[in-house]
């Protein structure tokens, strides 16, 4: 009674109060905390902006060596996980593999469910509960890029690599995918920056499907490893973080750049999507975007020209003047150039949504830590509906059914 379904898709409700990330969609900014994305892109790294999106400040040098040795430390699994990784068809999708992966990591760690232990929910009045809580970061985020490239690996069936000390970041995750045997293997130093940067980029971007699909995971009081998963399953949609598989699938379907014209009459009959264009929020090209294709640029000159690369250019050139997608306001999105970083590095299609969950998982575990210590403790999500279906009837024998 007195309910009015007003917003379906949530395109104007706010449901949480947040100090993470602040967007203008209008104006195309994006600032983490409060710093402009194009600022941490040039002079951060990912885990240093890891620690500023889920601590709030950015830390101090001393800060920032003790959570990347934390982070670091935790890049092992347990042994145990081959089996798990192995019970996979040759041909599973990864991201299907990673969402299993994290529900999966989460039967080893009781102790990240606290509640279901009989213990006080985390919270920040103690300092044991929060250390806790810091442990199952440092381990999601540390786990994160192994469990990816042993989703990478199996599929080509071959052997896991140990995560290898003294190496950054992106550096392990590189070295753990593509190394063969090969005594001495160093990533490229540029490939390396080149992924650090978009995994910054990618690190958050406040309450999209998967955030939210997080927190209202983690409302119901589950363990961090739980609500992941359920964050990757969102972000698994050709809407969210499938989108960047979806432009290159798009562009090698347009062909070349003579067939571009073909294609955007296709889409304004309503039969095609542009993928990689449009944006709940930003109704102006996604800050990102510019980022995202100087850094390919940089990419292209270790690997060479993606032969996609034209195509994309004639389209998104002619995109951006057509009055069609000038009219609604659909300009380029995060993934419309990410596909074509990640091909020219020769990252499998498939492969394209962990590198986007990787990064993310970050993002997510700021709005859940922020989530679990507000100060007014955390509200299970339990929207309402609206009830349209069938009134009272009786249950009918199969004789009797028409
Ligand atoms: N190609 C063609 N038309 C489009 C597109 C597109 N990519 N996006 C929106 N439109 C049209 C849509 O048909 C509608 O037209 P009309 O008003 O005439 O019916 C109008 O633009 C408004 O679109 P909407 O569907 O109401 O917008 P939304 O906020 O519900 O959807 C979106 C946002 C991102 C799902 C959508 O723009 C889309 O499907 N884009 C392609 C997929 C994509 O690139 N996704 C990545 C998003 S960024 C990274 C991430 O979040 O993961």
């Amino acid at each position: 009674k007195g309910l009015r379904v007003s917003d379906k898709g949530f395109l104007n409700t706010a449901v949480i109060q947040s100090q993470i990330t602040y967007i203008d969609g209008d104006a195309g900014v994006l600032r983490y905390r409060g710093y402009p994305i194009e600022q941490l892109a040039q002079h951060s790294t990912h885990l240093e902006t890891a620690y500023l999106l889920i601590y709030g400040t950015l830390p101090s040098e001393k800060q920032l060596r003790l959570f990347e040795g934390e982070v670091m430390s935790h890049s092992f699994v347990h042994a145990d996980a081959e089996h798990f990784f192995r019970s996979f068809r040759y041909d599973a999708h990864p991201m299907a593999i990673l969402t299993s992966a994290f529900a999966y990591l989460g039967s080893y760690y009781s102790e990240a469910n606290p509640s279901l232990q009989g213990q006080k929910l985390f919270t920040a009045r103690d300092k044991a509960s929060l250390g806790n809580m810091d442990r199952q970061i440092f381990r999601i985020i540390g786990k994160a890029t192994t469990l990816a490239a042993m989703a990478y690996r199996i599929r080509q069936g071959r052997e896991f690599v140990t995560p290898p000390a003294g190496l950054s970041y992106t550096g392990q995750f590189l070295y753990q995918m593509d190394h063969l045997g090969q005594k001495d293997y160093k990533p490229s130093p540029v490939l390396e920056k080149a992924l650090d940067v978009l995994f910054l980029l990618h690190a958050d971007h406040e309450l999209n499907a998967s955030c939210t699909t997080v927190l209202q995971t983690g409302s119901s009081l589950v363990d961090p490893y739980s609500a992941i998963a359920a964050g990757c399953a969102s972000l698994y949609g050709p809407l969210h973080g499938g989108a960047n598989e979806a432009v290159i699938r798009m562009l090698i379907s347009v062909g070349s750049p003579e067939n571009v014209p073909a294609f955007l009459a296709a889409v304004k009959r309503r039969e095609k999507v542009l993928s990689g264009f449009g944006h709940r929020v930003y109704k102006t090209s996604d800050p990102r975007s510019f980022i995202i294709r100087k850094t390919a640029d940089e990419v292209f000159k270790v690997t060479g020209k993606d032969e996609l690369l034209e195509t994309a250019m004639a389209l998104h050139d002619a995109a951006i003047k057509d009055e069609y997608f000038v009219k609604r306001r659909l300009a380029p999105n995060v993934d419309f150039w990410s596909g074509l970083i990640y091909r020219a590095m020769g990252f499998p299609l498939d492969f394209f949504p962990v590198l986007f969950a990787v990064p993310r998982v970050v993002g997510w575990l700021a709005h859940w830590r922020q989530m679990m210590l507000q100060e007014d403790g955390v509200k299970i999500w339990r929207p309402r509906q609206i009830y349209v279906g069938s009134s009272k009837r009786d249950y009918v024998p199969f004789d009797q059914r028409p």
